[in-house]
């Protein structure tokens, strides 16, 4: 498999910290020294399908593909205002594809979970072009009230066409079932039959015990990729970390011992997007002619389940 494009779109609204001030008992000053964010990008009034299709157009104009030339969509996404279809097939007829589309929910790690899936149909099938589209609307999920995770999100696209190619050197995907540690309910339509009851509001997080798993089992799949790929942490030119906290990327860098310049950072401008991040920040360096053919990334996420990933790409566009 290897990259051939990248594309991504936000909503237009910023929300500062000091905008979240007028609302909650929190501070910019508590937000940036906890978190790194400094503001986020929240949909007002844009469709998430259309943010979506948007980044998909961008990365298959990057990739000089058509709609036609694309033989899967793979789409990552967690909410959107259609319980059905799934996104994917929405955003197939928005930008004029014919070909099958498949949606994932594996929160923040959606991005690592989509390369895996189409590494495997490129080698197996009969596709030559794979867009994997990642759309995120957290804000739809939040408690705005719940200072402790609200602060934490904004919404985003992001996507990228792969086609057949050597340049994915390892891939990781784990899954620990630990639903406390994050997860939203939403109550289903009532029937006449139903007995039980159902509870329904925002995100419920544990920060503590995400950060914790979050770096626990990054740095463990780090150490496995760099691995499987025979490799070291010298030979990575760039880490291509998920956007949540700042502290939880230097405690990545910490343990890999790389310098600083080696983890862009985007999340003090658009927070943490979910599965979007990855691709969002990938599109961001490339469209900023920060990425150089042969360069080596290492792409590594985790979020709800509790689902982590890993992976080495070879940078070829
Ligand atoms: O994709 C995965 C998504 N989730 C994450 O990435 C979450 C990972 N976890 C984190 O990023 C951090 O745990 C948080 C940013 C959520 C919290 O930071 P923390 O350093 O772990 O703070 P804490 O939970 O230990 O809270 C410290 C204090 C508490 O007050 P007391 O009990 O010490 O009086 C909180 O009530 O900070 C308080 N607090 C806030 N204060 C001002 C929590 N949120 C806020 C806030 N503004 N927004």
């Amino acid at each position: 498999m290897r990259i051939i494009g990248t594309g991504s779109a936000r909503p237009s609204l910023v929300v500062t910290n000091a905008m979240l001030e007028n609302f909650l008992d929190t501070s910019d000053e508590w937000i940036v020294t906890r978190t790194g964010i400094h503001e986020r990008r929240v949909i007002s009034s844009e469709n998430l399908e259309d943010l979506a299709s948007t980044a998909a157009l961008r990365a298959m104009e990057d990739a000089g593909v058509t709609p036609e030339q694309i033989d899967f969509i793979i789409c990552s996404n967690v909410v959107n205002e259609y319980v059905t279809p799934g996104l994917g097939c929405i955003i197939q007829g928005k930008i004029g594809a014919t070909c099958p589309t498949m949606d994932i929910n594996c929160a923040c790690t959606g991005f690592i979970y989509a390369l895996d899936i189409a590494e495997s149909y490129l080698a197996t099938k009969d596709m030559k072009n794979i867009l994997i589209v990642c759309a995120e609307e957290p804000s739809r999920m939040m408690n705005w009230k719940d200072r402790s995770s609200c602060i934490l999100f904004g919404d985003a696209a992001g996507a990228a066409v792969v086609t057949k190619g050597d340049d994915l050197k390892a891939i990781r995907l784990s899954t620990h079932c630990k639903v406390e540690a994050l997860y939203q309910k939403r109550k289903l339509q009532p029937t006449p039959f139903l007995t039980k009851e159902e509870s329904d509001g925002g995100v419920v997080m544990n920060g503590q015990d995400v950060f914790k798993l979050a770096v626990s089992s990054s740095i463990k799949d780090i150490d496995k990729v760099l691995g499987m790929a025979g490799i070291t942490a010298d030979d990575i030119d760039l880490y291509v970390l998920h956007q949540a906290n700042v502290r939880i990327i230097e405690a990545i860098q910490h343990f890999v011992k790389q310098d600083r310049s080696k983890f862009p950072v985007n999340l003090n401008k658009y927070g943490n997007v979910s599965s979007a991040s990855i691709p969002a920040l990938l599109d961001d360096l490339n469209r900023g002619n920060k990425l150089r053919t042969g360069e080596m990334l290492l792409l590594s996420a985790f979020g709800a389940g509790f689902t982590t990933g890993a992976c080495i790409l070879r940078w070829s566009k």
